[in-house]
């Protein structure tokens, strides 16, 4: 299919749009992480095998009641996957002394880091040291391109909390998506979409082609649920029992 673009005209929706036009992307699925410091929610959600990663923020910890760096470092023998553990600092060298902290707890600690001008100059320079970068509270598409730009192997855009203010989550995570597969360059930036508030913003990423979903703990288990499921399996067990056989 091919199809020209108005100069001008680049951020006009064209459908059917095709992700990944040039871009030799290699996502090959989508993962889950799940959004939560508690431990007992993220051992239930290992078990299944289904988890990829956890993602935290201060409000987590804080809910947690538990001390910072034990805490992350407990998830991080759980859960192999990147783990985000956010600094607390808003002045980038402080933020690099913290994020370095945070990052020898364990090798799988991605650094978080909020996106303002310091937090993509420590991105940049936690980034060099070889350290994965999330870089958090992403509320549009010019934010979004600036991680990529400093290096950020996540970008965290708050899909709910525009939402709630009347605005549409999904278009930032299409309008990320259109933008990084245009510059291949940018290095790989995943899209990690947060402030997920149901299942059916975690199908709507999957549709857009985001990398990972970081998912609250009550949102991941509404995923499984269909009525139907339930009353079909209550079928088959009634019929299965007359039969008298067992397996
Ligand atoms: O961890 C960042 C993000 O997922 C927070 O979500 O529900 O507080 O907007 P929420």
């Amino acid at each position: 299919m091919s199809y020209t673009v108005p100069h001008g005209m680049r951020s006009a929706k064209i459908t059917p749009r095709v992700h990944m036009m040039n871009t030799g992307n290699t996502r090959q699925t989508m993962k889950f992480f799940v959004d939560t410091a508690d431990v007992n929610d993220i051992r239930e959600l290992a078990a299944t095998g289904l988890l990829d990663g956890v993602t935290t923020n201060p409000s987590l910890i804080a809910k947690s009641g538990r001390d910072f760096i034990e805490v992350i470092s407990e998830i991080c023998e759980i859960v192999p996957g990147p783990v985000s553990a956010e600094v607390a600092a808003t002045e980038a060298d402080a933020m690099i002394t913290e994020g370095r902290k945070l990052a020898a707890i364990a090798e799988n600690v991605a650094v978080k880091l909020p996106l303002t001008m310091d937090g993509l100059k420590a991105c940049r320079a936690i980034s060099d040291d070889g350290t994965s970068v999330n870089v958090t509270l992403c509320f549009s598409p010019a934010q979004a391109l600036l991680a990529a730009k400093a290096g950020a192997d996540y970008i965290s855009p708050f899909v709910g909390r525009l939402d709630d203010i009347g605005q549409n989550g999904m278009h930032l995570i299409d309008d990320i998506r259109t933008i990084y597969d245009n510059y291949p360059d940018l290095g790989g930036t995943q899209i990690l979409v947060a402030s997920i508030r149901s299942p059916a913003h975690v199908v709507e990423a999957a549709k857009l082609g985001a990398d990972v979903c970081t998912i609250p703990p009550s949102v991941i288990k509404q995923l499984v649920q269909h009525p139907l499921t339930d009353k079909g399996l209550e079928g088959f067990l009634k019929d299965w029992a007359k039969t008298g056989q067992s397996i």
